[in-house]
């Protein structure tokens, strides 16, 4: 592939797929912060207090999966060519470009899918409805963004081959040859891969805005009997800092807060040690457990296995 298929403008949203979405919705919106956009049935869209229709969107399955994970792009021409050069490097597209409202999407806009080499599914959208932004800086603790999307994969070189050969991703740092951290505009990274056993979602990070929301965050789960898997701390790549959870299903949800800004062409990759001191700067998570190593390493998810 000559050109990347579409300039990415930010990680839009994340689906998950649970057993009991309802369940999650209700952990996702009373007790992580998050507000129901829409709900239908077994599925509901969750924003947070930043400009995008949704961060999250949640739907029944048998067991857990990624469902999707949504870039934007700049314009609807752009969804356009995209859907040309995608289709020009032998890449098939699930669904051609349209409106997204005809495949049950909440916020509509005009995008396409696609699956990576794994199975996952990928969407690109443009023109997605506006809503009005919340109070961010409020006195609340809500995330106002989707942070990044960690995912396992079985091929870490292949998924770095394809994200930034085919989607035009940077890789801004590496953890030895173990996590590959990918951005698609200033901030560090968007989504990051994990060499592991099977392919599956390692976590979903929220992003708070400042670091007295992201202690708030954390103070408010407490007083819901929810503690942290791991952290509060603060990693070496990316310099945010972190805590970890599980919600209802077990999947890993993460705050974070002051991921490090990419100034495109003075940025250099680096290569970091898996040492404590460099994956938990503070000192004070120490390392990650068996049990929020489990919890990350999740199912194996074959993709899109509901559409069938
Ligand atoms: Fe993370």
């Amino acid at each position: 592939m000559n050109e990347p298929a579409a300039r990415l403008r930010s990680l839009r949203s994340v689906a998950l797929r649970t057993p009991d979405a309802r369940q999650a919705a209700e952990f996702y919106e009373h007790v992580w912060g998050l507000d129901t956009v829409e709900s239908d049935g077994g599925a509901a869209w969750l924003r947070g207090t930043g400009q995008e229709h949704h961060i999250l969107e949640l739907r029944e399955a048998e067991r857990n999966a990624l469902g999707k994970i949504a870039f934007s792009v700049g314009t609807p021409r752009e969804v356009d060519e995209a859907a040309r050069r995608l289709t020009a490097a032998g890449i098939a597209l699930v669904a051609e470009p349209g409106r997204l409202d005809r495949l049950d999407q909440a916020g509509g806009g005009y995008g396409l899918r696609f699956a990576d080499p794994e199975n996952r599914l990928v969407e690109l959208s443009a023109e997605v409805e506006a809503v009005v932004p919340g109070d961010a800086c409020g006195r609340e603790a809500a995330p106002r963004k989707l942070a990044h999307v960690v995912l396992n994969t079985v091929d870490i070189d292949a998924a770095c081959e394809f994200y930034t050969t085919v989607l035009g991703m940077r890789i801004s740092d590496w953890s030895e040859h173990q996590m590959a951290f990918l951005r698609c505009n200033t901030d560090h990274h968007v989504i990051a891969f994990n060499q592991a056993e099977w392919t599956s979602v390692n976590h979903v990070a929220y992003e708070m805005p400042s670091i007295d929301h992201f202690m708030r965050g954390i103070g408010r789960l407490r007083h819901q009997g929810v503690t942290p898997l791991w952290g509060p701390g603060r990693h070496g790549p990316g310099n945010n800092t972190f805590s970890y959870f599980a919600d209802p299903a077990g999947l890993v949800c993460e705050y974070t807060s002051e991921v490090e800004q990419v100034e495109e062409d003075a940025w250099l990759c680096r290569v970091w040690r898996r040492v404590p001191e460099l994956s938990d700067l503070w000192g004070t998570a120490g390392p990650p457990s068996k049990d929020v190593r489990s919890h990350m390493a999740g199912i194996p998810d074959a993709g899109r296995w509901w559409e069938k």
